[in-house]
């Protein structure tokens, strides 16, 4: 039996779908009655305190996001359940058109003409071939590579910064703390695509903004985050952003979500502000990977896309 616990997400549309596709196979709400016991996969998304209890007979935790931190975090998470995370064309497509748009928005100084068109002042300032602009990207794995390969496609001079090294044409690879911070200092648009983990944590920090390079984006370095929010220090980008370290900002991901009517960056000059919609999960695609995955599971087969729990994604 198949157990969905799926906040902020239209559950009984991913039901109907599962269902539909699993056939025989049972999928239950936490509103329906069934026995804990009975459950062997469960399918999250933030789950709260208590999704765990009781369920002693999984043989799966099935991850609805690509982002696991909200499940390796849970107090009670099993231990020695393999979680399969979401890997998925269309998530993956969404968070590059997301990326392309706000690199090539900053690219093109959009803040800028914005205020002067806001200002009615006529002043001719030509951005840089994208050859000329260095994009930086912090993680390259599903999300990242493919946002990088686009913006290599684009003209981009594209760089990441992984763990282990990448073997891309075109791309320049960083990886590791020692390489850190060569990748910063000759970037110009920095795009955060790593998984939250202990070591990724509070990374988009003021001391770093400051290790970008400046000069070649007019206004300053530009910062995008797609990731999470806990990677970023809000106070931070603001000082960054009012004292020029940085020019722009586009976030998509908040240390609280939703972002507090009180936080700064509603109405932060500069600050391009999306509600976590970079790429949302599909209940189209997603179920049609899930019915998968359990079905071939169920026939004897290896789970995909399992999460590494010591590594932490
Ligand atoms: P992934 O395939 O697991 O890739 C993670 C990348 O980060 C890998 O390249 C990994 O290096 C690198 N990395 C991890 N820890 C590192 C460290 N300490 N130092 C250097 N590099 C490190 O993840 P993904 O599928 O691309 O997704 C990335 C994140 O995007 C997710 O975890 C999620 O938080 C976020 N996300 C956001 C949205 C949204 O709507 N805003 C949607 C989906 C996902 P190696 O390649 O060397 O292992
Ligand atoms: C969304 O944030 C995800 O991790 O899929």
């Amino acid at each position: 039996m198949l157990l969905l616990h799926l906040q902020d997400i239209d559950e009984p549309r991913w039901k109907q779908r599962l269902s539909t596709l699993l056939g025989d196979y049972p999928v239950v709400l936490r509103s329906d009655t069934y026995h804990c016991d009975d459950i062997r996969y469960i399918l999250a998304w933030k789950p709260y305190a208590d999704a765990f209890d009781g369920l002693n007979n999984l043989k799966a935790i099935l991850s609805s996001g690509a982002g696991v931190d909200g499940l390796l975090t849970h107090k009670n998470l099993p231990k020695n359940v393999p979680i399969v995370r979401f890997v998925d064309d269309e998530l993956t497509q969404c968070m590059s058109d997301y990326v392309v748009a706000n690199v090539t928005m900053h690219h093109r100084c959009h803040s800028r003409y914005r205020d002067d068109q806001l200002a009615k002042n006529w002043t001719q300032f030509y951005p840089p071939p994208a050859w000329d602009i260095r994009v930086g990207i912090l993680g390259l794995g599903v999300l990242g590579l493919d946002a990088a390969k686009r913006l290599i496609g684009l003209g981009f001079d594209v760089r990441g910064w992984s763990r282990s090294k990448k073997i891309v044409d075109g791309l320049s690879s960083f990886s590791g703390a020692d390489e850190f911070d060569a990748f910063l200092s000759d970037t110009d648009i920095l795009v955060d695509l790593l998984p939250l983990t202990p070591e990724t944590m509070g990374i988009l920090n003021y001391e770093n903004f400051s290790k970008l390079r400046t000069g070649r984006l007019k206004g300053g370095p530009a910062l995008i985050n797609a990731a999470r929010g806990g990677h970023q220090k809000e106070t931070d980008i603001v000082k960054a952003l009012n004292d020029g370290t940085l020019g722009a900002a586009s976030l998509d991901v908040f240390e609280v979500e939703p972002l507090p009517a009180s936080s700064p960056l509603w109405s932060q000059k500069n600050c391009y502000v999306t509600p976590h919609i970079a790429a949302i999960s599909n209940p189209q695609s997603g179920a049609s990977y899930f019915a998968r995955v359990i079905r071939d599971h169920e026939k004897g087969m290896p789970l995909i896309n399992v999460v590494d729990v010591k590594r932490g994604y």
